[in-house]
């Protein structure tokens, strides 16, 4: 009998065998299907944490954000849910930054100037910051009582704001693709909140590799943006604490740690 190759059944879809990895983390694994791109999660991710990415890259395409346009969720024989977009032929700009290290301020002027674009949309019913942020604090077992109260005051404490945020915008987020226009993707953690919060988060990520480009990256972005470095940093202690939620294994928890102890000097 013969079948179409991408499907064994209705439910359940088989990858093709021509699939490269393109990255490999525990618990998922980003595959280049040709013209289209797989990311595919372990069995023990949940259907909702995927279909919320999915539901995120949605809205946000639908906002004129430029991103892949997202094709479909499905459950890989074998595997877990796959979340299946548009392949964007080009390079990230993380690679841009690592292969032309003397154009990185360049291309930071180009990343810097693609995140205040961003924030200049919304998208009334995605994720709310707030929220995310405050169930990601109750979430820290190894954060005192005292410390989680401390951040959840100062979080309430924040202006309310409802711009796009991508929630985890680094360089490798970003595609440039082969006529040179920029395209987002990875919008899992996307929200409607403080863009000062989403340059927080994107401070630490840089300052996780490289103090010295997390600086450049801050003083650019609240230049472009216009915003005070002092409210980026209020946001520093409570983006830490959402970070450390997520326990990524690449992420060093007690670089993290030390940002959240800030709250304790600063009440
Ligand atoms: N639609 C796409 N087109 C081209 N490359 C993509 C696309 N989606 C993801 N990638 C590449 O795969 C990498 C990982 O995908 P991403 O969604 O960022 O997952 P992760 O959670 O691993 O960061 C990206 O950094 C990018 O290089
Ligand atoms: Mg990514």
């Amino acid at each position: 009998m013969v079948q179409d190759p991408l499907r064994k059944d209705g439910s359940t879809m088989l990858l093709p065998d021509s699939k490269t990895v393109l990255v490999e983390h525990s618990n998922k694994k980003v595959y280049d299907l040709g013209d289209k791109i797989a990311k595919v999660f372990n069995a023990n991710k949940p259907a909702s944490d995927v279909f919320n990415e999915a539901l995120n890259l949605a809205r946000v395409a639908e906002s004129g954000i430029r991103t892949p346009k997202p094709l479909e969720v499905s459950a890989v024989e074998g595997e877990g849910w796959a979340l299946l977009t548009e392949k964007v032929p080009g390079v990230t700009l993380a690679d841009r930054m690592s292969a032309e290290p003397s154009k990185f301020y360049e291309h930071l002027e180009q990343f810097v100037d693609l995140q205040v674009e961003i924030h200049g949309n919304r998208s009334p019913l995605l994720n709310r910051q707030r929220d995310k942020y405050a169930r990601m604090i109750n979430e820290l077992p190894h954060i005192n009582a005292t410390t989680r109260y401390n951040l959840l005051e100062r979080l309430d404490g924040m202006k309310k704001e409802f711009q796009i945020c991508h929630g985890d915008f680094n360089p490798s987020n970003v595609i440039v693709a082969e006529d040179g226009q920029l395209y987002v993707c990875d919008w899992a953690h996307a929200t409607q909140g403080s863009p000062a919060a989403d340059a927080a988060m994107t401070y630490l990520l840089f300052a996780l590799n490289d103090k010295q480009q997390a600086d450049a990256y801050l003083e650019l972005y609240c230049d472009r943006a216009d915003v005070p470095m002092q409210v980026v940093r209020q946001w520093m202690s409570i983006v830490a604490a959402a970070e450390l939620s997520r326990k990524r294994t690449d992420v060093n928890d007690e670089f993290l740690m030390s940002w959240i102890d800030v709250v304790d000097y600063m009440g």
